[in-house]
């Protein structure tokens, strides 16, 4: 059942949070304080968690507005002639995989009339969560919820939209999440998950330190942890990618694919700069992985020096620094 505010859910192993650099799979590099490629230390997370979606929040404003016109379209409302997008709104949504709730709250303020639940297995984040909503004064529309895909959501009521973003992917079984998602879809429901896109940009490919394209490197470098990090996943299923071909083979109909470009040109401000240094500080925790000898020592070094605020080329002097990477957001309907 899912619960208001600050209550329960049991607890489960910890099992560590994503590391994460990447905004392009929603994954990212390094793996922290793991264990394991699976072990990501959530609560480790979820300030870098909290910072990716902040700073790209605009993006989740677009991808919200997007799924509303869908979902009026489908309901045969025009929400821009009606002036008011009631057609299209959701009174009930799912946010499966929440992290510490940044889109689960946005979720409730665009969507002023939905109940909103946040799920996912981290009791850390879903007190983060917890915290959000109350300090924007949407506790009483946003609730969370444990549960671990691809189980735990079957106790929850058919929702209007179920949005996974990043989440799908940490599960050994995605195929089974997402037949559970699509489970917990009220007819005529949504499903929205947000997995793939394009990596991201922060550096011309020659910046002046180090041998250029350093940044294709580092996607090298997370693809490999990205692939070992799944593969330690409990019940670890290999699955071909193609989500509009999963979606549709988990019953759903309707599908429809769009990108959303994150698009933040230099000179950066405070917030986006300290979430790229972030990212490039766990870039190289990542390199730190003596299983992962993928970055040679020059670019090693190189991180060191981006890294470093003394150094006048670091990532916090930089003039030339930007965001540019795109989320790709995949939805389907359970037909009525
Ligand atoms: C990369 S984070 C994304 C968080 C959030 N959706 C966002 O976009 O900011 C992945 C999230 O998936 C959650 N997660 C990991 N394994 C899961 C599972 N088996 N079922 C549901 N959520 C899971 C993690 O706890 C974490 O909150």
């Amino acid at each position: 059942m899912a619960h208001g505010a600050g209550t329960e859910h049991g607890h489960g192993a910890e099992r560590g949070s994503d590391h994460g650099a990447g905004h392009g799979h929603g994954h990212g590099a390094g793996h922290g304080h793991s264990h394991g490629h699976a072990d990501i230390d959530w609560a480790v997370m979820a300030p870098v968690l909290e910072q990716n979606a902040e700073v790209t929040a605009p993006v989740y404003r677009e991808v919200a507005a997007w799924l509303r016109d869908l979902r009026a379209a489908r309901a045969g409302g025009n929400p821009a002639a009606d002036g008011g997008p009631a057609d299209g709104d959701p009174s009930l949504i799912v946010d499966a995989g929440s992290g510490p709730g940044v889109v689960t709250c946005l979720f409730a303020e665009v969507f002023p009339k939905a109940q909103v639940i946040a799920a996912d297995p981290e009791e850390a984040l879903l007190a983060r969560t917890v915290e959000r909503a109350a300090r924007l004064g949407l506790a009483d529309r946003v609730r969370t919820h444990r549960a671990e895909l691809p189980d735990g959501l079957g106790e929850l009521p058919p929702a209007d939209l179920v949005w996974a973003a990043r989440s799908v992917h940490h599960v050994g079984d995605q195929v089974a999440a997402l037949t559970a998602l699509a489970d917990r879809l009220a007819p005529g429901g949504t499903l929205a998950i947000l997995e793939g896109g394009l990596a991201p940009r922060s550096l011309p490919r020659d910046f002046g330190i180090g041998r250029p394209g350093l940044q294709a490197r580092l996607d090298a470098a997370n693809e490999e942890w990205f692939a070992r990090m799944r593969a330690d996943l409990p019940g670890a299923k290999e699955a071909r990618e193609d989500w509009a071909e999963l979606l549709t083979a988990a019953g759903l109909r309707h599908v429809a694919t769009r990108s959303f470009l994150v698009d933040l040109p230099a000179p950066l401000e405070d917030a986006a700069r300290d979430h790229i240094v972030t990212t490039f500080g766990r870039y190289r925790d990542l390199a730190a992985d003596a299983e992962n000898p993928i970055l040679d020592p020059d670019d090693r070094a190189t991180l060191d020096r981006l890294l470093d605020p003394q150094d006048p080329e670091s990532l916090h002097r930089r003039t030339d620094l930007f965001l540019l990477t795109a989320h790709t957001v995949h939805v389907a309907v359970r037909e009525a």
